[in-house]
């Protein structure tokens, strides 16, 4: 059995849509603060509690006999982490150092690990490959990279072996699940909710970047590509592939403005503009390069376009027009 962390969130939810497709068990672990009861087929065992619970690490592991831990379970947003972040080294690190623990006393050796490219820091090259030197900009990405190194060093010392998906920018959403945050911190929703008139205006978060048009520029992969990431990165590990850390992205980046000018297009709706500061921690431009997860996990992504990623937004947004509470 697969315990996936964080399985009632955004890009867990899509895993475990994916694993169960393929026939994998799996049980969930999460606390439900940003995750969504409704996200979780009825059919899968759902623990609602804390990662760092280890007495509940145990418990879970003994009665599902846990072979093998995806884990998405974090705090997530660049911003509250600058302003919180004993927050995020408590949730991440903490209760991240806890779960691990918890795992390795109960026999289990493999790990795939939700990092990002927020560990990478402002970029001295694009695009940015693994071997890029990590000098992070946010408690977040610290607490990212600082999980790596735990990863690393218990790998050499106990045999864990992982690999740490260092996911560029996730988007999209597939028939039944999408991106669904309250408060909503990422662009595509919020574009796609100022078309359909749900918010007056998509706030952009500083133009004066040294970027072409002054907004920052990003590497959009869509969910269901990250997903069967998880199923490849599984896959490489049972093979008995090494611990690696590995890029998942499309190699193209968008600014601020070229998404809600491609959103405009799939939508067919205006959408109103309005500039604000840059948000603290948010360097100016991230694009992958995932070379890597192509030669390594023979990855390769089926949504490579902006426009089809934001359609699916759009179509999962319009049939949900209250999120998950829509169910
Ligand atoms: N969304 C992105 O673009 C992106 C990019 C890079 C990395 N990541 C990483 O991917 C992972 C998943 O991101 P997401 O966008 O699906 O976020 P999400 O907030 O939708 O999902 C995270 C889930 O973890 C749960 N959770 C958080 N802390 C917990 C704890 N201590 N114990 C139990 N459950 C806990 C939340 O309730 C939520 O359901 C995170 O680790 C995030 O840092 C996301």
């Amino acid at each position: 059995m697969i315990l996936v962390t964080g399985g009632a969130g955004y890009i867990g939810g899509v895993t475990v849509e994916l694993l169960r497709a393929r026939g994998e068990g799996v049980v969930i672990l999460d606390n439900l603060l940003r995750g969504h009861r409704e996200a979780v087929p009825a059919d899968v065992p759902l623990f609602e509690g804390n990662v760092g619970d280890r007495e509940l690490i145990r418990r879970i592991a003994r009665e599902h006999q846990i072979a093998e831990c995806i884990h998405f379970a974090a705090f997530a947003y660049v911003g509250e982490s600058v302003a919180e972040p004993a927050r995020y080294f408590e949730n991440n690190v903490q209760q991240g150092i806890a779960l691990l623990g918890g795992l390795i006393e109960a026999g289990v050796r493999r790990v795939v690990f939700s990092s990002s490219c927020a560990v990478y820091g402002e970029p001295r090259h694009i695009p940015i490959s693994e071997e890029h030197p990590t000098q992070p900009m946010s408690p977040y990405g610290w607490s990212k990279l600082f999980m790596e190194r735990v990863l690393e060093n218990y790998d050499s010392a106990y045999g864990l072996r992982y690999v740490a998906l260092r996911y560029f920018n996730a988007a999209g959403a597939t028939g039944l699940l999408g991106d669904h945050h309250d408060p909503e911190t990422h662009l595509i929703p919020n574009v796609v909710s100022a078309a359909l008139g749900w918010l007056p205006a998509v706030s952009v978060s500083g133009n004066d970047y040294a970027t072409p048009d002054g907004t920052a520029i990003r590497d959009y992969i869509h969910v269901a590509d990250l997903g069967a990431a998880h199923l490849a990165a599984l896959d490489h590990l049972r093979a008995g592939g090494k611990s690696e850390p590995i890029n998942l992205g499309n190699r193209l980046g968008y600014s601020v403005l070229e998404v809600i000018e491609t959103a405009r297009r799939v939508t067919q709706r205006p959408i109103a503009i309005k500039f604000e500061q840059r948000r603290p921690g948010d360097p100016s431009r991230l694009v992958a390069d995932a070379g890597k997860a192509h030669a390594l996990l023979g990855w390769k992504p089926a949504y490579a376009d902006l426009t089809s990623i934001i359609q699916t937004d759009w179509e999962w947004r319009m049939k949900h027009p209250r999120g998950y509470a829509s169910e």
